[in-house]
């Protein structure tokens, strides 16, 4: 064997010369990502070697830390020919995650009116991303853990297996270990899907990235809102020292996401008005403002030459919702007494005690078409609210205190979907 000892070296350099590194390992990561810190340099890395394989891999983290960001990084990196899917697992009503996940077939059960492809088949060459799995219900999660072990699946009606090689990535910010221990959720399902686990951190374990954030964000927001010197060129806020470093040193719950939304509304407010000085500049006590509490007390209005610009833009979600809420609930207030006015006005309670059918005359001087049914006020609502979300159905169900099965039931409802 001397001959084949002498000649591994050989061989090891002349593949060594040969190995290419795979595109994931050398390609710049997206520009509007950021990942400066340690702690993040790290996850890159983990994630760029593991993105063209096809292990399985849990992300976790608290909200708004990134978890679906990075899903869809392992998803590009990987160059897989077919689409990223996103299955809410807390959002789709539990009767139905069976069919939305592997399809359906005709007549498999009532409302099955025709064969349906479902998120695994839609998934086929691509990720299939379980987001928030630990609200998937113990008897999927059985369901769920066949599918990963022998990579096959059955539309529900129908005893055809079906093959799949959707990459699968799940995501929660719940502690899978507590539910496992719970027994809400299965273990085997759990070390199944941590294969590979990424633990996001929360940006308060991170500061170092904020200042990279800033400036990205702030970037985005000046092209987003058209925020121009008077020659039309972009205008950068600038921003003081003073008050990077509260930003940097803030205790960001709501991780990015609310860091996102401070930026935002910091743009807004500092830079969309026109200001003597000629320029925008953040400040220590405008962060100091929009970190406390923004708009709640409302922002110094002798600072600006007219109104804010509308819609407001919210300190951050709990600020929007409550904004939200409160105005949804305004609205419904006076809706309501304007149909007292009208029912008081005129006898239209019929002696069955029900409503009676409007005269088509108008009633004290008000069009009784200015009647609006519960549904309709219902229906008005959720369209407010997916719009000011963004179509955001999980901000927007919580806006609306319901449940995001609640709101997906009833968008089918309503055929709002
Ligand atoms: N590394 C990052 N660089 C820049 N922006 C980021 C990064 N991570 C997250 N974001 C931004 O932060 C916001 C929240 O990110 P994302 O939706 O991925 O969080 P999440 O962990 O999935 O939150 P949730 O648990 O609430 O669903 C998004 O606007 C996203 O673009
Ligand atoms: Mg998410």
């Amino acid at each position: 064997m001397p001959e084949l000892v002498s000649s591994l070296p050989t061989a090891l350099a002349v593949r060594s010369r040969e190995v290419e590194l795979p595109r994931s390992m050398t390609v710049p990561l997206p520009e509007h990502i950021i990942a400066a810190s340690e702690e993040m340099r790290e996850i890159v890395s983990v994630v760029r070697a593991i993105a063209p394989t096809s292990i399985t891999v849990l992300l976790i983290g608290e909200s708004g830390t990134g978890k679906e960001v990075f899903a869809e990084l392992i998803h590009d990196l990987s160059e897989r020919k077919g689409p990223f899917v996103t299955v809410n697992c807390g959002a789709i009503p539990e009767g139905l995650i069976e069919s939305e996940l592997f399809g359906h077939e005709k007549g498999a059960f009532t409302g099955a009116v025709g064969q349906r492809k479902g998120f695994f088949e839609a998934a086929q060459d691509g990720t299939l991303f379980l987001d928030e799995i630990g609200e998937m219900p113990l008897a999927l999660q059985v369901k769920l853990l066949r599918v990963l072990e022998t990579g096959t699946f059955t539309r529900v009606g129908s005893t055809t297996s079906l093959k799949t090689n959707a990459r699968i990535v799940a995501a929660t910010n719940r502690d899978l270990e507590v539910d496992v221990r719970a027994g809400t959720f299965r273990s085997d399902l759990y070390y199944r899907l941590r294969a590979v686990m990424l633990r996001i951190p929360p940006l308060r374990n991170r500061r170092e990235d904020v200042p990279y954030l800033i400036e990205t964000m702030l970037e985005e927001f000046v092209r987003k809102h058209r925020i121009v010197d008077v020659s039309g060129r972009a205008r950068m806020p600038q921003i003081e020292p003073e008050a990077v470093s509260l930003l940097i040193n803030h205790e960001w719950r709501g991780n990015i996401r609310e860091l996102r939304n401070t930026l935002e509304q910091l743009v807004v407010l500092t830079c969309a008005v026109p200001r003597e000085e000629g320029y925008c500049v953040i400040s220590r006590r405008d962060v100091e403002r929009a970190l406390t509490d923004g708009m709640a007390t409302g922002w110094d209005g002798d600072r600006y030459a007219r109104p804010l610009p509308a819609p407001p833009l919210a300190r951050d979600k709990e600020q929007t919702e409550r904004e939200l809420i409160y105005r949804a609930l305004i609205e419904l207030r006076s809706e309501i007494a304007e149909v007292k006015e009208l029912l008081q006005g005129r006898n239209t309670i019929s002696s069955s005690g029900t409503l009676a059918l409007p005269p088509a005359t108008p009633l004290n001087g008000k069009e009784t078409s200015r009647i609006v049914s519960l549904d309709e006020l219902e229906t008005n609502a959720i369209k407010q609210a997916l719009e000011f979300y963004h179509g955001n159905r999980r901000q927007a169900a919580n806006a609306l205190g319901i449940s995001e099965r609640s709101l997906y039931r009833k968008l089918k409802e309503k055929g709002l979907e």
